[in-house]
């Protein structure tokens, strides 16, 4: 599928389907919609009447027009009322109407949307990954899909003349979200320690990233013993993986991203139960696939700013050499942990990616953990969690879910709540009681980050979704690319 875009109007657009933005209670048709509408012998306000077309956000339609025209089909999409329009409105309208084009057997699709904002850049960055995103399907385990390609060939986006830099930005982050999305939908026997540090080879290898491997014996050096502790019992090596990208030139910030990397949780001997949706943990490792793919992104972005992403990469598996519930871990800043849940073990592993992370001296560093169920509890399938102590950080990342439509609600860092996690025999507990369950992993978190200034984002919630939404089908959504672009770049 290519991507263009064109100076050309409604009125001299030519091809299989054209689609029109309307606002909400506006679908009166003026200027040259009214002289297309001329042109159409009056199909635009039939269909309008017909389908009773009010413009509410995310409605859709579409006419078969008379041969003759040189465009054969319109398709309607409404994008709600026009004080309300946000960028992510925009990105929905496309996916929306890229959707209907693939069904109504469109070989070229033009697109014709507000300026969202005075901003044509932004505009036609979002259009293209709303298409892009929505279109994409994820046929890698299916002999006999049910769904066979995608008959759109060629989507141009009107009024959009100039813009080819966007085209070209908006599909280097979506190369970023679909590697994010395939690393989660891929199951535990796929993707293990061994093949998300493959993966992060070639990542460097394609784009010439700096990248660095620790294996047991580095951990073990360095003194990560709550990492290594969560990897004990599975078969498969851990691995510490480390990409940086570094602008050419001196950065404007140096920051790190890092993501919780379980390739697979089986709780450990807390081992998870009936009902606890097991059979779901190989999306334990949806942080290190948001890391990764924000990885390709920005290698292809080359912004102006170093960034290092990080993953401790393992399972939590059972085996004669599990954890014991009980037992004492040392992390890498020398802190002791009882661990009184083997199943709390994503922030086992963080702990030692963030002292790692906060050695090689940072302006700011995130990460990204499918960190708890209580987040889900709270916040439901849509939207992360955001804990910080750092305002500037919170408000950074607060911006950027605006702008790229990745959802996240600030939560309260309740430092009392950190007397849950008390320990009669070592510093800490793993898990504190389970009442506020994901501020309490938020609190332990903290306990590894000394000053540099950090936030954490659970994203136990949108790292799937059971149903369709509109621009992800049901399975992984690749959550927080998109952000971390959008942080790294802007922030
Ligand atoms: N990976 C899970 C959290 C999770 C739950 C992710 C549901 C996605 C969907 C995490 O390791 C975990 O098991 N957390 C426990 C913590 C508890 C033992 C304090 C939880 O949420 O139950
Ligand atoms: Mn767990
Ligand atoms: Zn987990």
């Amino acid at each position: 599928m290519e991507f263009r875009v064109t100076a050309a109007s409604v009125l001299e657009w030519a091809g299989d389907g054209l689609a029109i933005g309307l606002f909400e209670d506006a679908v009166e048709l003026t200027g040259d919609l009214a002289a297309l509408d001329e042109r159409l012998s009056g199909t635009l306000k039939e269909l309008i009447a017909e389908a009773e077309f009010k413009g509410k956000e995310g409605s859709t339609t579409a006419a078969r027009v008379g041969s003759g025209s040189p465009i054969r089909k319109v398709l309607l999409v409404g994008l709600g009322k026009p004080d309300k329009l946000k960028l992510d409105g925009i990105r929905r309208a496309a996916a929306a109407v890229a959707r209907l084009a693939r069904k109504e057997k469109c070989k070229t699709l033009g697109i014709s949307l507000p300026v969202w904002n005075g901003e044509p850049a932004t505009t036609a960055q979002a259009i293209v990954e709303g298409a892009e995103l929505a279109l994409y399907q994820d046929n890698r385990f299916k002999s006999d899909p049910e769904e066979k390609g995608n008959p759109i060939e060629q989507v141009e986006l009107l009024g959009f003349a100039g813009q080819e830099a966007a085209i070209v930005r908006a599909r280097q982050i979506c190369s970023g979200v679909i590697l994010a999305r395939e690393l989660v939908a891929a199951p535990a026997n796929i993707v293990t320690p061994i093949t998300l540090a493959e993966t992060a080879e070639s990542i460097a290898r394609e784009y010439g990233l700096g990248l660095e491997i620790l294996e047991r014996e580095d951990c073990e050096k360095l003194g990560m013993g709550a990492f290594l502790g969560v990897a004990q019992a599975s078969d498969l090596p851990p691995k510490f993986i480390h990409l940086t990208y570094k602008p050419d030139g001196t950065p404007r910030r140096k920051l790190a991203i890092i993501g919780k990397g379980l390739t697979f949780d089986s709780g450990g001997l807390n081992i998870k139960g009936a009902g606890s949706g097991i059979e779901m943990m190989k999306t334990d490792m949806g942080g290190a696939a948001a890391t990764l793919g924000a990885a390709k992104a920005i290698a292809q972005l080359k912004p102006d700013v170093e960034v290092h992403f990080i993953s401790a990469a393992t399972e939590n598996m059972i085996s004669g050499h599990a954890l014991h519930p009980g037992d004492i871990l040392t992390a890498s800043n020398g802190k002791t942990i009882e661990i009184n849940n083997t199943d709390a073990e994503g922030r086992l592993t963080l702990a030692d990616a963030l002292v790692f992370a906060e050695k090689l001296g940072l302006d700011a560093m995130i990460d990204l953990a499918t960190l708890t169920g209580a987040c889900v509890v709270a916040l439901g399938d849509d939207i992360a969690g955001l804990w910080s102590p750092d305002d500037a950080i919170a408000h950074e990342l607060l911006q950027a879910s605006e702008l790229s439509g990745e959802k996240v609600w600030q939560m309260p860092m309740e430092e009392k709540y950190f007397d849950g996690m008390k320990s009669l025999v070592a510093d800490m507990k793993n898990t504190g009681p389970r009442p506020g369950g994901s501020i309490t992993a938020a609190l332990f978190l903290k306990q590894f980050v000394k000053e540099t200034p950090w936030a954490h984002l659970d994203i136990a919630g949108p790292v799937w979704v059971d149903k369709d939404n509109g621009y992800n089908s049901a399975g992984a959504t690749g959550y927080g690319v998109r952000l971390l672009v959008s942080w790294v770049l802007g922030g």
